[in-house]
C-alpha cells in the first residue's frame, strides 16, 4: 500500500524531478489511490517546495497545474491508502518539519507512533496532522539539528521505529541527495545515467532504466545523481544486489484499451506463453528460476502448503489439484494471514509455495518467514523482481505476466496456475511420479492454452453483452466442481471487487447443504460446468445442479466446454469455451468471468482500474 518515488539527478534545477516523480507515482497509483503528494528540493533556498491533495493523483496533477512548482534537482512524491487519518489534504504526504527545510514520505504503519508523538509534543512540537508518518519528520529533523547528515538522522530514528515502513526523506541542505530507509515494506532502487531513482516497485521508473538495486530488510540508502550508498542500521556497509527488470516499459501503458483491466485481460494469452517459455534445459527436463535448495530436500518432501492472499489463493487452489494428481503430494491451500496465526504444522520436509504477483503482501511475507523459522523449505511464485517475498525464500519461479497495474488481478491469476502447473510438473519429474513422456504430454497441452484463451477473449461479445444488461442486478451466485470451484470463487471476487455487487462462489457439491436457500425467480448464478469428456459423474453431477437450481426460479448463466449439449436444454445463457484437458480448464474458464466482471462494473459507471478501498499491494497486515 501507498507507492513511494524517489529522483535525484539534474545538476541543474529543472522540471525532471516533478516529471519523473509523476510519472512514477501514475504507475504506481494502484498502491493506493486516496490522496498524492511531492516535495521538490531546488537547488538552493530554504524551503521545500511541496503540493499535496486529497483524491486521486489527478487532484494533485491539477493543483500543479493550476499553482507551478518551481524547478528542483530531487524530487519526492507518495499516493496513499490511508492507514491513520482520513485521506484529507492534511493528512497526506509529504510530511514536513516545522521549519519546512525536511519533508518525509512513508508507507507502513509506526506502531509505537503515540509515545513518539507523545515525546515530540513534551518537546513543544506542534503537530498538524492525524497521521503516523509526521512523527517521523520531526524526529529526523530533531535529530538533523544535532547531526547534520541526512541518512545518519534517518538511521537514528529508524532504529526507533516500531512497525513496517519505507521512508524516503529529502532536505533543502542536500539538494541532490534523497534518503531512503526500509523495514519491512518495499523499496527498489533504479540506475540511471546521471541520475537515481527510488520506488516502491520497479513500475515506478522502469520508463527511465531496467537497472536495479534489490535492497534488504533494515537498510539505509543514501542516492545521489551518480553514487548509490547502501548500509544497515548500524551504519555498515552493504552490497545491495543488482538486477535487470525485463519488463517493457510500454507494458505498463493502457495501449490503446480503455482501461488497464481491459488491456492485461488481453495480454493473458501472452502472460501464460510468457510463463512457459524457457523452462526446459537442452535434456528436456523443467528447470526452475532460483533454486535456493537441495533437490534431495525436495524428493523428502512429505506436504505441500500453499499461503497467498486474494486471488492468488485461488490460483493456489486451483495447483492443489494438480500437483496432487500429478506428485501424490498432500497439498493444502491456506490464505496467508490464517497460516500464520494458527501454529500450523510444519517441519523440514514441508513444502510452502507462496504465491504473489506483488512479492510484498505482507500477510504473505509474514507468512512466508513464519514457515522458514519452523523449517519448511519456501519456494515463491512470484511476478515482480527485486520484491521481498523471493528475496526471503528458498526458490523462486518467476512468472512473466509483466507488470499488472489494475488493482484487482487478472493475468496475474493465469500466470500464478501456469506456474503453479510447471511446479507440480517439476516435482512430478523430480520425484518420479510422471513418466517423462507424461509431463512432456501436459507441457505440450498447457503450451496449447494461449491461443485457446485467445479465443476466448475474441469471441466475448455475447458475455459483454449479457454484462451489460445485468447492470442492475443485485446478486450473482457462481457454482463449480473440482477446478470449477476456485474459478467460481474468482469469478465471484472479481464481481464483487469491480462492481460492488454481492456475489459468492460455492463448490455446486454443497449447494444442497444450504445455498440453494438462496435460489428465487430470477436469481443470477453462473456454474462452470467441467468437460464431458473428463471424469463423466462430475459433469453429470453438476448438469443436475443446474437443473436443480433452474426448478426453483434461477436465471443460469453456463459456461462449458464447445461441443457441450448436455447444457443447453438448462442454460439461459450459454459461454463456450475451447477444450482442454480438465486440470487445465481454469486457464479459459475463468476469462468469461473477468470480462463479465468488468463489463458490467464499466456499465454501472465505475472506475475498474482502482475500485474503491481497495489497493493492489497490500503492504500492511
Ligand atoms: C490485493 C489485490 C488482489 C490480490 C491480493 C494478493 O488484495 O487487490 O488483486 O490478489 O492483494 O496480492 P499478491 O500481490 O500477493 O498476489
Amino acid at each position: 500500500m501507498c507507492g513511494i518515488v524517489g529522483y535525484v539527478g539534474a545538476q541543474q534545477a529543472n522540471g525532471r524531478p516533478l516529471e519523473v516523480v509523476m510519472g512514477g507515482l501514475k504507475r504506481l497509483e494502484y498502491r493506493g489511490y486516496d490522496s498524492a503528494g511531492v516535495a521538490l528540493v531546488p537547488q538552493e533556498g530554504r524551503a521545500l517546495a511541496t503540493a499535496k491533495k486529497a483524491g486521486k493523483l489527478a487532484n494533485l496533477a491539477a493543483e500543479l497545474e493550476a499553482t507551478p512548482l518551481p524547478a528542483a534537482t530531487a524530487a519526492i512524491g507518495h499516493t496513499r491508502w490511508a492507514t491513520h487519518g482520513a485521506p484529507t489534504d492534511v493528512n497526506a504526504h509529504p510530511h514536513l518539519s516545522e521549519d519546512g527545510a525536511l519533508a518525509v514520505i512513508h508507507n507502513g504503519i509506526i506502531e509505537n507512533f503515540a509515545e513518539l508523538r507523545a515525546e515530540l509534543e513534551a518537546a513543544g512540537v506542534t503537530l498538524t496532522s492525524e497521521t503516523d508518518t509526521e512523527v517521523v519528520a520531526h524526529l529526523v529533523a530533531a535529530a538533523y539539528a544535532t547531526t547534520p547528515d541526512l541518512t545518519e538522522a534517518l538511521r537514528s530514528v529508524a532504529r526507533r521505529l516500531h512497525g513496517t515502513f519505507t521512508l524516503l526523506a529529502v532536505h533543502v541542505d542536500a539538494p541532490d541527495v534523497v534518503v531512503g530507509a526500509r523495514h519491512d515494506s518495499p523499496l527498489v532502487v533504479g540506475l540511471g545515467d546521471g541520475e537515481n531513482y527510488l520506488g516502491s516497485d520497479v513500475a515506478a521508473f522502469i520508463a527511465h532504466t531496467r537497472e536495479a538495486l534489490e535492497l534488504g530488510q533494515d537498510q539505509v540508502v543514501t542516492i545521489t545523481p551518480t553514487t548509490v550508498s547502501v548500509t544497515d542500521f548500524d551504519g555498515n556497509p552493504v552490497e545491495a544486489r543488482r538486477f535487470t527488470v525485463d519488463w517493457d516499459a510500454a507494458a505498463a501503458e493502457k495501449g490503446g484499451f480503455g482501461s488497464f483491466m481491459d488491456k492485461e485481460i488481453h495480454d493473458q494469452p501472452h502472460a501464460v506463453a510468457d510463463t512457459l517459455l524457457g523452462r526446459t534445459d537442452t535434456t528436456g527436463r523443467l528447470v526452475l528460476d532460483d533454486l535456493r535448495v537441495d533437490e534431495a530436500v525436495l524428493r523428502q518432501v512429505d506436504k505441500i502448503i500453499v499461503i497467498a492472499c486474494g486471488t492468488a489463493a485461488y490460483a493456489g487452489q486451483v495447483a492443489k489439484y494438480a500437483i496432487e494428481h500429478w506428485c501424490r503430494i498432500p497439498v493444502e491451500v491456506e490464505l496467508a494471514h490464517e497460516f500464520r496465526y494458527r501454529d500450523p504444522i510444519v517441519n523440514s520436509k514441508t513444502l510452502v509455495v507462496a504465491v504473489s504477483q506483488s512479492g510484498e503482501t505482507m500477510d504473505t511475507l509474514m507468512a512466508v518467514r513464519h514457515a522458514r523459522e519452523q523449517g519448511a523449505t519456501v519456494l515463491a511464485i512470484v511476478n515482480t523482481h527485486g520484491s521481498t517475498i523471493p528475496r526471503e525464500s528458498d526458490a523462486v519461479l518467476y512468472t512473466h505476466a509483466g507488470p499488472e497495474v489494475a488493482v484487482a488481478s487478472t493475468k496475474a491469476f493465469l500466470a500464478q496456475i501456469t506456474a503453479a502447473y510447471l511446479l507440480g510438473l517439476y516435482l512430478a519429474q523430480l520425484r518420479g511420479t510422471k513418466f517423462p513422456d507424461e509431463i512432456a504430454e501436459m507441457l505440450d497441452a498447457l503450451r496449447e492454452l494461449p491461443e485457446k484463451i485467445q479465443a476466448v477473449i475474441d469471441g466475448a461479445g455475447h458475455v459483454r453483452e449479457v454484462a451489460r444488461s445485468m447492470a442492475d442486478v443485485a446478486s450473482v451466485l457462481f457454482l463449480g466442481r473440482h477446478v470449477g470451484y476456485p474459478v467460481a470463487m474468482e469469478g465471484a471476487l472479481k464481481l464483487k471487487e469491480l462492481a460492488y455487487i454481492h456475489a459468492e462462489g460455492f463448490a455446486a457439491g454443497e449447494l444442497k447443504h444450504g445455498p440453494i436457500a438462496l435460489i428465487e425467480e430470477g436469481q443470477a448464478v453462473f456454474i462452470i460446468v467441467p468437460s464431458p469428456r473428463g471424469r463423466d459423474s462430475l459433469h453429470s453431477k453438476v448438469i443436475s445442479n443446474i437443473q436443480e437450481i433452474r426448478a426453483r426460479g434461477a436465471r443460469t448463466l453456463v459456461i462449458a466446454e464447445e461441443g457441450d449439449s448436455d447444457v443447453l436444454p438448462f442454460a439461459d445463457e450459454v459461454f463456450y469455451v475451447p477444450q482442454t484437458p480438465v486440470l487445465l480448464a481454469p486457464l479459459v474458464s475463468v476469462v468469461p468471468l473477468q470480462i463479465f466482471a468488468m463489463e458490467l462494473a464499466t456499465a454501472k459507471g465505475l472506475d475498474v482500474d482502482q475500485p474503491r478501498n481497495l489497493a493492489k499491494s497490500v503492504t500492511v497486515e
